[in-house]
C-alpha cells in the first residue's frame, strides 16, 4: 500500500528467504540488522563445518535466537546442508525439528561448499525423502566445471542438472536461489508450482559493470556473479510481474572487509543493514512499488506453506547514509552502498 504522496510505504512485514548470518561474534553483529525488518529468514547452512544434521541445525537455531535483540520477534528458519552422504533418516529428523529445507551446493560452487554434492545421483535417497516429507530443496544453481565460463554457469546448470533433476523428482519443491539470468527467470516462469526463485537486491540494481567501475570493486562481487544488463532487466521484470514464483531472498553474505579487499576476495554482498530499502529503490525505479509487498511479504511464505505475517513495517522517503563500516566481531564489515545515500528508510 502506498500513500497518495508516495512518501510512505506500509508493507506487511517481509521475510528473507535466503540469508547468511555465520556464527559466534560475527553472527551476533549481523542478526539484529535482519531482525529489525524481517519476521523470518531462511538461514543458510554453509558454516565451517556445515550444518549437516538436525541436531546441528537445532543448536544453530538456539544460538541465533540468543542474539536476537530483546523486543524483536524474529524466527530463524533452518536449512540443512545436503551432502553425498545425507541419509534419508536425516530428512525425517530435520522435519521433526522444524527445519524447512535442504540446501544443494554443488561441491566447490561457492563459499564453504567443499562438502557439497559431487554427483546428484548420490543424493537420490535423500531427495526422495525430501520430496516425500514436503520439505524444500534450495538450490545454488551453478555448475562447477572450471571449463565453463563463470558468466555461463547458471544457464549450464539449468540444462545439465536442473532439467534432469526435475524429470526424476517432479513433485520436489525447489527454490532456484538468487537467480541472475534471463534464462533462469524464463525457466522458473515456465515451470509448474513446484518451482520458485529468490532474487537478491544487488541483482535487481546492478549489472556486471558495477564490479569494475573505476577499478575492481570487491564489495560488488558475489556468486552467482552479476551479469549483463539484459539479465538485470529480465530479473526486474520477473520481480515486478506479480508472479508468485518470484520472491525476496537477500543472500546477504557477510565477510570481514579485509577478506573481501584481498588478492583472493570472498564472494558475498552484505546487504542486511538496508535490504528492504534497496528493494524499494529497485521497485520504485521500475515504477512498481505497488508490487513490492507481494514479492517481499507474501509469495515466499505461500511457497513454503507458512502463514503470512500480519504486522507491518513502514518505510519513509528520507535520505540517509548507509554506514561505511560496521563492527563484525573482532573485524569490521562494509555493507553494500556503505557511505552512499539511500532515499527510502525503514522507520
Ligand atoms: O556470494 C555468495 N556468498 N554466494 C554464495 O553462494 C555464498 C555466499 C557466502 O556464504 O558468502
Ligand atoms: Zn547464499
Amino acid at each position: 500500500m502506498t500513500s497518495s504522496a508516495q512518501n510512505t510505504l506500509v508493507l506487511t512485514r517481509p521475510d528473507d528467504w535466503h540469508l547468511h548470518v555465520r556464527d559466534g561474534a560475527a553472527m551476533a553483529a549481523v542478526v539484529p540488522a535482519t531482525a529489525r525488518q524481517f519476521a523470518r529468514a531462511i538461514v543458510m547452512p554453509n558454516l565451517r563445518p556445515p550444518v549437516m544434521t538436525a541436531e546441528q541445525a537445532s543448536g544453530y537455531r538456539d544460538r541465533i535466537r540468543a542474539v536476537v535483540p530483546a523486543g524483536a520477534r524474529f524466527e530463524p528458519l533452518m536449512v540443512l546442508y545436503l551432502t553425498d552422504n545425507t541419509p534419508a533418516d536425516e530428512v525425517v529428523r530435520a522435519k521433526a525439528m522444524g527445519a524447512v529445507a535442504f540446501k544443494l551446493y554443488p561441491a566447490g560452487a561457492t563459499t564453504n561448499s567443499d562438502a557439497g554434492v559431487t554427483d546428484l545421483r548420490k543424493t537420490y535417497k535423500a531427495l526422495e525423502a525430501i520430496q516425500r516429507e514436503g520439505l524444500v530443496l534450495c538450490v545454488h544453481g551453478e555448475v562447477t566445471d572450471g571449463d565453463v565460463d563463470v558468466f555461463d554457469r547458471e544457464k549450464a546448470f539449468i540444462d545439465d542438472k536442473l532439467i534432469p533433476l526435475r524429470r526424476d523428482f517432479p513433485e520436489l519443491k525447489i527454490v532456484f536461489e538468487h537467480i541472475t539470468t534471463q534464462e533462469a527467470a524464463q525457466y522458473v516462469n515456465e515451470s509448474d508450482r513446484f518451482v520458485g526463485a529468490t532474487i537478491t537486491p544487488q541483482h535487481l540494481l546492478y549489472n556486471r559493470n558495477a564490479i569494475f567501475m573505476g577499478g575492481v570493486r570487491p564489495h560488488y562481487y558475489c556468486l552467482p556473479i552479476l551479469k549483463r544488463e539484459v539479465h538485470r532487466l529480465a530479473l526486474v521484470q520477473a520481480a515486478i510481474s506479480g508472479d508468485a514464483k518470484f520472491f525476496l531472498g537477500t543472500d546477504s553474505a557477510p565477510h570481514a572487509s579485509q577478506l573481501k579487499e584481498n588478492a583472493s576476495g570472498c564472494a558475498g554482498c552484505y546487504t542486511a543493514p538496508c535490504a528492504i530499502e534497496l528493494y524499494a529503490e529497485a521497485f520504485e525505479a521500475a515504477g512498481a512499488l505497488d508490487k513490492l509487498e507481494g514479492f517481499a511479504s507474501f509469495y515466499g511464505a505461500d511457497f513454503y506453506g507458512l502463514p503470512r505475517n500480519t504486522d507491518q513495517i513502514t518505510l519513509v522517503r528520507e535520505d540517509w547514509t548507509v554506514p561505511e563500516s560496521l563492527p563484525f566481531g573482532e573485524a569490521e564489515i562494509k555493507p553494500l552502498r556503505g557511505g552512499e545515500v539511500l532515499h527510502w528508510r525503514l522507520r
